[in-house]
């Protein structure tokens, strides 16, 4: 029996290096692309790094609304500005008036066109959400999220799902500012759903999840 579990063991590592490897020739392959030239096993891009680069990019441009859209128009994320520059306001609501969405609902329209495209998914998730549509799915996303609300870091593996490999990353989403954990704390959803869950500056409030198909994408 033991016996068995070493030769498992062994095929799982040796079918994740593989698939890491495979991952590797194709990034290697889409950045020589256009060129016609044949694709060489030259060193790649690790997973690891790929869901990173994406990160980065999120995080960026969701913090660049924040403070350059977001605080022009609103006070939010510690950024003053009660007048506005322009006479719109940063609302929920944004669909029934003058209003642009919030940074979250924002990143959440982002994710669904891009994920619309089918190279890989992300989202936003919470075991505190507001919008049910970011309540943590599966195994990976329960699983990553405890870690994440533990430790404070980012949380990566690999997962099947439907027949489908994954690589998949759960970056924490903190409350950098008093305003993310005021507003969520004083939602009327959150109240009637977690009255108990009070955020505070710091906290881990969830996590953006990011799954990168490793076979025929
Ligand atoms: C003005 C209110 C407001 C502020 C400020 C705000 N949020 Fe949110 N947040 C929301 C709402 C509303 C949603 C649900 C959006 C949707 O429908 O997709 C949400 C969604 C989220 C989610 C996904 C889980 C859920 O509740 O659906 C996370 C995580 C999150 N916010 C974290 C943050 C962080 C971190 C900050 C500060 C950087 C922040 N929020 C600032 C209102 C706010």
């Amino acid at each position: 029996m033991a016996l068995v579990e070493k030769w498992m063991n062994t095929l799982r590592t040796r079918t994740v290096a593989f698939i890491a490897i495979i991952m590797a020739v194709s990034v290697t392959a889409v950045a020589c692309g256009g060129g016609g030239t044949t694709a060489t096993a030259t060193p790649g891009i690790s997973p690891e790094l790929v869901a990173d680069y994406i990160h980065t990019v999120m995080e960026a441009d969701r913090t660049a609304y924040t403070r350059h859209v977001v605080s022009r128009v609103n006070m939010l994320e510690g950024k003053e500005n009660p007048d506005g520059v322009v006479p719109v306001e940063a609302t929920e609501a944004w669909q029934q008036g003058s209003g642009i969405p919030l940074p979250a609902q924002m990143f959440r329209l982002g994710s669904e066109i891009a994920n619309e495209k089918g190279y890989f998914t992300y989202n936003l998730i919470s075991p505190w959400y507001i919008n049910d549509s970011h309540a943590p799915k599966n195994d990976f996303e329960q699983t990553a999220m405890d870690a994440v609300i533990e430790t404070g870091e980012s949380y990566k593996d690999y997962q099947e799902v439907g027949g489908q490999q994954f690589f998949s990353a759960l970056y924490p989403d903190i409350a950098v500012a008093e305003a993310c954990a005021s507003c969520h704390n004083t939602h009327p959803v959150h109240m009637e759903r977690y009255p108990d869950k009070q955020f505070v500056v710091d906290d881990v409030m969830g996590g953006v999840v990011i799954n990168i198909p490793l076979e025929g994408a």
